[in-house]
């Protein structure tokens, strides 16, 4: 295959970065070719297994690492904690590493899914997947979990370029110098902050302005703001934080309208979603509606989906001419393949 000569071998993706600009870079690349040639790399995992792991549900990471690993000539094999037996705070049962060494002798990879509600903090659901990390022999992948979705980000970014660049050629120095504006939405759904977090890491590595607008209390984690901050001093780019919604439109390329979470959501070992939502709810003007896309440089709309329509985005932006979801979603199938690929071939 290609290109980073096997480097990427071997390699956990927890968070993007913690991969270098140029192997996010290579595994684009990638995943671009697999997209024009579909299935052309059955070869890849012919025959080999990749264990899904997921502790909370999903629609689109389950159905496109399935796909992904058929397409590699390989299988996806869904897993729950519930089937395992596993040690928890609370329970006796088998260590995460007496499982993940086990896991290794059968699987080419192992995905983990953990959010928000099935953690007591903040960060323990990092944790958890370091603890894999660490002790297996294959690459661990996040298919996101409280903190970080690198997946979603290597889409997200991709789709953008396809969206901004010129047709037919991909270029993802097009983003450069380009407003992300990462938007907070009110929500019924009380979310975590892993696919916003994520965006911003990888939009500012690629050197896009990031505005962060959001009501006050809803602050994301301070060590991802600084990252993102350093991100963007590094590349020449610029990095703000608003509450004024109608500000952070102004002059957007990108617009990615998502509830998350406030850092008091945690409270006594416990996620407390129904006081979110119920917080959330009193902010009805944070909604993407057309009024604020016309504020923006011509923006498209963006969202790691599932949608909360009606709070985070009106029905008309979303589903409108300048709404790139359904592309970036497609992509999550594309980069997957070429993160395992990259990460779990063997030579
Ligand atoms: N974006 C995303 O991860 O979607 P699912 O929760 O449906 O997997």
């Amino acid at each position: 295959m290609n290109d980073t000569k096997g480097k990427l071998r071997g390699r956990d993706l927890i968070v993007t970065q913690e991969w270098s600009r140029e192997e996010l870079l290579d595994a684009l690349d990638l995943a671009v070719r697999m997209k024009q040639d579909r299935l052309g790399f059955t070869h890849v995992l012919k025959d080999r297994t990749f264990f899904m792991f997921f502790y909370n549900p999903s629609v689109r990471t389950r159905q496109s690492f399935e796909c992904a690993a058929t397409e590699l000539g390989g299988h996806a094999q869904f897993l729950e904690p519930k089937s395992m037996r596993l040690k928890t705070a609370k329970t006796a049962g088998e260590t995460v590493e007496d499982a993940a060494k086990v896991m290794s002798r059968y699987a080419c990879g192992i995905g983990v899914r953990i959010l928000e509600d099935k953690c007591s903090r903040y960060g323990e659901g990092d944790e958890l997947l370091r603890e894999y990390a660490k002790w297996a022999e294959v690459p661990i992948v996040s298919m996101a979990h409280d903190k970080f979705h690198p997946c979603q980000g290597l889409a997200d970014v991709m789709g953008w370029t396809e969206w901004l660049g010129p047709k037919g050629k991909f270029d993802p120095d097009i983003l450069k110098g380009r407003k992300l504006l990462m938007a907070w939405g009110h929500g019924a759904l009380a979310r975590s902050w892993c696919s916003v977090q994520e965006a911003m890491l990888i939009g500012s590595r690629l050197g896009m302005d990031i505005t962060v607008a959001a009501p006050e209390g809803y602050d994301l984690d301070p060590e991802v703001i600084d990252w993102t901050n350093r991100n963007c001093k590094t590349h020449g780019a610029r990095f703000e934080q608003t509450h004024d919604l109608t500000a952070g439109y102004k002059g957007a390329h990108v617009v990615y309208s998502r509830n998350w979470m406030s850092p008091g959501a945690y409270r006594d070992g416990e996620f407390r979603r129904q006081e979110e939502v119920e917080k959330a709810l009193k902010h009805a003007d944070w909604i993407c509606d057309a009024d604020k896309m016309a504020l923006t440089d011509n923006a498209i709309f963006t969202h790691p989906m599932p949608i909360d329509r009606g709070h985070e985005v009106t029905d008309d932006v979303a589903s409108g001419p300048r709404s790139c979801i359904y592309d970036v979603a497609e992509n999550r199938l594309h980069v997957q393949k070429a993160v395992m690929a990259l990460t779990m071939e063997t030579p």
